[in-house]
């Protein structure tokens, strides 16, 4: 059966259907613009989740086999609210060979209030510079007098391809006993 012409229904019918869909479009009208507007809020924050996601930091062969630890920077995709740079300096590991070729990965940065700590070969330890904290290969506190609240923050490392180190890079509160995501 043919679907009758809008004119063709009685007056009252008409009404009807003409205010129907008067509202159905106007209620379409009032609640698109919020959720675009909604997306684009959200879309930085969904993008925020990428951070603490594994990072191609190094090859096996660039880690030295005598078990001494090196530093490596850690260059990842960056998001600023709207914007996001590939590659960015985002800070950096130490990276140390064990048995069977596990890596162990340190973060750089001294738990106490944020310096960067250097490694000394001659001492085979840890050091930060700016309150004389020292950290053990395995990243203890080696001076109980140490002002650092905690050991070196050791991240997660996989080994992809047999030979990509991929470090699921992270920086931590500095000053508290627990380790605090940031
Ligand atoms: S920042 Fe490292 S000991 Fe204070």
């Amino acid at each position: 059966m043919e679907p009758k012409p809008i004119t063709s229904l009685p007056p009252d019918r008409r009404d009807f259907i003409t205010k129907a869909a008067a509202i159905a479009i106007g209620g379409a009208i009032a609640v698109v613009p919020p959720l675009a507007g909604l997306a684009v809020f959200v879309d930085p924050l969904r993008r925020k989740s990428e951070a603490g996601s594994a990072v191609l930091v190094a090859t096996l062969g660039a880690i030295p086999e005598n078990g001494e630890p090196r530093k490596f920077p850690v260059l990842a995709t960056k998001v600023d609210a709207w914007n996001r740079t590939p590659h960015v300096p985002v800070g950096a590991v130490y990276l140390q060979r064990l048995k069977d070729n596990h890596i162990r990965a340190f973060n750089v940065v001294c738990p106490h209030a944020g310096c960067f700590v250097d490694f000394r070969p001659t001492k085979g330890h840890y050091h930060c510079p700016c309150h004389d904290s020292s950290f053990s290969l395995d990243g203890q506190i080696l001076d109980p007098k140490s002002p650092s609240p905690r050991g070196l923050d050791d991240l997660p490392v996989e080994i992809r391809q047999g030979s990509e180190v991929w470090v699921t890079f992270q920086n931590f509160r500095a000053g508290v006993h627990e380790k605090i995501p940031v």
